[in-house]
């Protein structure tokens, strides 16, 4: 699977990063282990994984958390991003996640895998294709 200016390699080791990140998820209320990745501007691989509350709300996913964590630690560019569900059909990133996305890139890739065989890559520019941006 390779995605265009992001190659096999990156998507690879990305893959494994959000695999790993997903073991870090504290989801009591859900039980659902999500982890991400994104690939920066200068080519560093960062995760994230979901983290809830009991005010169920406040909870954050793990493509945010990924993306927050890039940009705390001095990333303003984002080249891809990965999803891990542990499902047995790959999922997408929900809405406000596609929002985050597009401040920090504007042609992202996109890639969803899980725990059956199927993935789906894709870009942000496909899955959110008019994004918010003050006038
Ligand atoms: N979740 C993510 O981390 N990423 C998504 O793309 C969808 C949902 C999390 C939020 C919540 O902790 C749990 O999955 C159930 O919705």
């Amino acid at each position: 699977m390779v995605v265009p200016a992001v190659s096999a390699d990156e998507i690879a080791a990305m893959s494994v990063a959000a695999r790993q990140a997903s073991a870090f998820a504290y989801c009591p209320y859900s039980n659902f282990r999500v982890g991400a990745s994104v690939l920066t501007g200068d080519r560093e691989i960062i995760g994230g994984c979901n983290v809830e509350n009991a005010s169920y709300g406040l909870s954050i996913c793990a493509e945010r958390n990924a993306i927050f964590q890039a940009v705390a630690t001095g990333h303003r560019e984002i080249k891809a991003l990965v999803l891990y569900t542990p499902t047995a059909k790959p999922v997408t990133p929900c809405g406000a996640c596609r929002q985050v996305l597009a401040e920090f890139g504007a042609d992202v890739a996109v890639v969803c895998i899980c725990d059956g065989g199927e993935s789906i890559a894709t870009s942000l520019k496909e899955l959110l294709a008019m994004p918010f941006g003050a006038a």
